[in-house]
């Protein structure tokens, strides 16, 4: 595939979603062709499940349930907007994908990796990522960060499932998260979260300019 598809992951709090931010304005001062997405939600179709999956008043959501949902999620995404975008040439930054599932529902619930595995297999038809940046922090700085974005956000309800769950689970989702990395060290790249914004944002556009 022609395009680039760079994804962004990190526990709650860790600061992606503004790094991707910053990483498209560049982009767009460079006049690059490039999709900006995200996943759960990329997608309308995906949007309507982000709602199940995040909302705190689904307590009786079920691990397996969640599952498919996100690879459901998936699977419109990548048919819908990533591999038409790949095809095109453009880049795609994406805030979260696959390897979130192994976190999250691997490491943080306990699910079997192999089926997750799997299910990213039928969900991204074999599209993978050409770069991951791993934004890493501890769970505590990145936990109190994105609780009080939701609460300014008014998003406490409708988008604070995850946030809602114990140190530990997060814990294991970034021990998830730093296990990946060291195993895939040539597709991930690991930036210390408890740097300023500025400084990452540099360590982000240097990684991005060797692909230009
Ligand atoms: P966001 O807050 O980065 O938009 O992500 C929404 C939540 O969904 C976040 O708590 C992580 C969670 N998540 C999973 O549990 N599994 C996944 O596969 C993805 C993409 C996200």
């Amino acid at each position: 595939m022609k395009g680039k598809l760079i994804t962004f992951e990190g526990i709650e709090g860790c600061g992606k979603t503004t790094q991707v931010d910053r990483a498209c304005r560049w982009l767009e001062r460079q006049g690059r062709s490039f999709l900006r997405t995200r996943e759960p939600g990329g997608t309308e179709i995906g949007r309507q499940i982000r709602r199940i999956l995040l909302d705190t008043k689904n307590q009786a959501l079920d691990a397996m349930t969640e599952l498919l949902l996100y690879a459901a999620d998936r699977a419109q995404h990548v048919r819908e907007l990533i591999r038409p975008a790949l095809l095109r040439g453009d880049w795609v930054l994406c805030d979260r994908f696959a390897d979130a599932t192994l976190a999250y529902q691997g490491d943080g619930r306990g699910l079997d990796r192999e089926t997750i595995a799997t299910l990213n297999g039928m969900a991204t038809g074999g599209v993978q990522p050409d770069l991951t940046l791993l934004i890493d922090l501890p769970v505590e700085v990145g936990l109190s960060r994105a609780i009080r974005r939701n609460h300014q956000e008014g998003l406490t309800t409708a988008e604070g499932r995850f946030e809602a769950e114990e140190t530990a689970f997060h814990d294991r989702v970034r021990r998830g998260y730093l296990r990946m990395a060291e195993a895939e060290p040539e597709r991930f790249r690991l930036l210390d979260g408890t740097r300023s914004l500025d400084e990452i944002h540099r360590q982000i556009l240097s990684l991005l300019s060797s692909y230009l």
